[in-house]
């Protein structure tokens, strides 16, 4: 990464249901940081209680800063990065609210950082970062998304979902196989005991031209061949089937269509990112079947967290001395960004 003058940039994410706060330097990479889950607290309500994620950020963020900025034995960073949407709102107006007072109380400049941007950028905290232009297959929680990236802030949307993020759809068939929330992580690990040959289920989307996914009709086939496995008395035995089979045909969707995308595109390098881009087999069989190079984040950097919005900020601020003072944006589509220096 080029840099006019090197700079310690603070990152702050709290969209959802993690606090992650991490300080990354233009020169020496990704410093400390640290990250509090709150999934022991919604595990209960079987999904994020919106009132509850932004209490809980606004217990955690100070003292995740303080020990961050300690361990990286730095007093104040020179910007702040933040995740100014999509998201919950209350959540984000916590990181937006600590976000912007601290930059006033240090005279240091505030980035307002799209979260899919962060999720998209979280290869580059990496030894061997990817060069722009790519093709990226952005898959979490509340979003699936192919986007040709051209440079920094020009994304082009290629194909998105037309009903359930991915993520929701392991969510969703993780609960019908009791399995909990949040269900992605379980699903996986059950799968791996499974055959995942052993129940036919729809490769969705596959036969239609485009790039667009749909995954529930995926989640009704599950939901029937649920009932039926109860109805024939046999279902705990075929929980670990369902899930294999579960997890390779959503797999083989997503791979299906990034390769198809990648054709059609001619762009050969690949980042898989987002909370799904951590399951095993799809981070295996993309890499065995990609006909270009992919590039990933490392497991932790997958799911939500600070680093992300730090690198992304310090991109942003590096490439234009872009500093910007927005709120919040509950809804904000990843392809109205621009490059850095241009109005938001
Ligand atoms: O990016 P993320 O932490 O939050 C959002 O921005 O949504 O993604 C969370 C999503 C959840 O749906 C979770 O079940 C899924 O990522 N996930 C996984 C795995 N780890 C997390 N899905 C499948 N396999 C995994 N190993
Ligand atoms: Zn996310």
């Amino acid at each position: 990464m080029y840099h006019a003058r090197p700079m310690k940039v603070l990152g702050l994410e709290t969209s959802c249901d993690e606090t992650g706060v991490a300080l990354y330097d233009t020169d020496r990479g990704l410093v400390a940081d640290a990250l509090h889950s709150q999934v022991d607290l919604h595990a209960v309500y079987g999904g994020v209680v919106p009132e509850i994620a932004s209490r809980d950020h606004l217990r955690r963020l100070l003292p995740l800063i303080r020990d961050v900025l300690t361990r990286a034995e730095v007093e104040a960073p020179d910007a702040i990065a933040y995740t100014a949407g999509p998201g919950l709102v209350g959540a984000l107006m916590v990181g937006s609210g600590m976000a912007n007072g601290l930059a006033m109380a240090w005279g240091c400049p505030v980035v307002a950082v799209h979260h899919m941007e962060g999720h998209l950028l979280a290869p580059m905290l990496e030894d061997e970062p990817p060069d722009f232009p790519f093709l990226a297959l952005l898959v979490s929680g509340g979003h699936t998304m192919l986007i040709a990236v051209r440079a920094l802030g020009d994304y082009e949307l290629l194909g998105t979902t037309r009903d359930d993020a991915v993520g929701e759809a392991f969510d969703k068939t993780a609960k019908l196989l009791d399995l909990g929330y949040p269900g992605g992580p379980a699903l996986a690990k059950l799968a791996e005991s499974g055959d995942e040959t052993a129940v036919a289920l729809p490769r969705p989307m596959l036969d239609k031209a485009g790039f667009d996914f749909s995954f529930s009709g995926l989640k009704t086939a599950v939901m029937l061949e649920v009932r039926r496995a109860r109805e024939r008395g046999d279902f705990d035995a075929s929980r670990a089937d369902i899930a294999a089979s579960f997890q390779r045909a959503a797999v083989d969707t997503m791979i299906a269509k990034t390769i198809r995308a990648a054709e059609s595109t001619g762009l050969e390098r690949l980042v898989v990112a987002g909370g799904v881009g951590a399951n095993r087999l799809l981070r295996e069989e993309m890499a065995r079947q990609y006909p270009g190079r992919v590039f990933y984040p490392r497991l932790s950097f997958c799911t939500d967290n600070g680093a992300m919005i730090a690198v992304a900020g310090a991109l942003r601020l590096a490439d234009a001395g872009e500093a910007t003072r927005i709120l919040t944006r509950v809804r904000w589509p990843l392809d109205t960004l621009s490059a850095p220096g241009s109005a938001l």
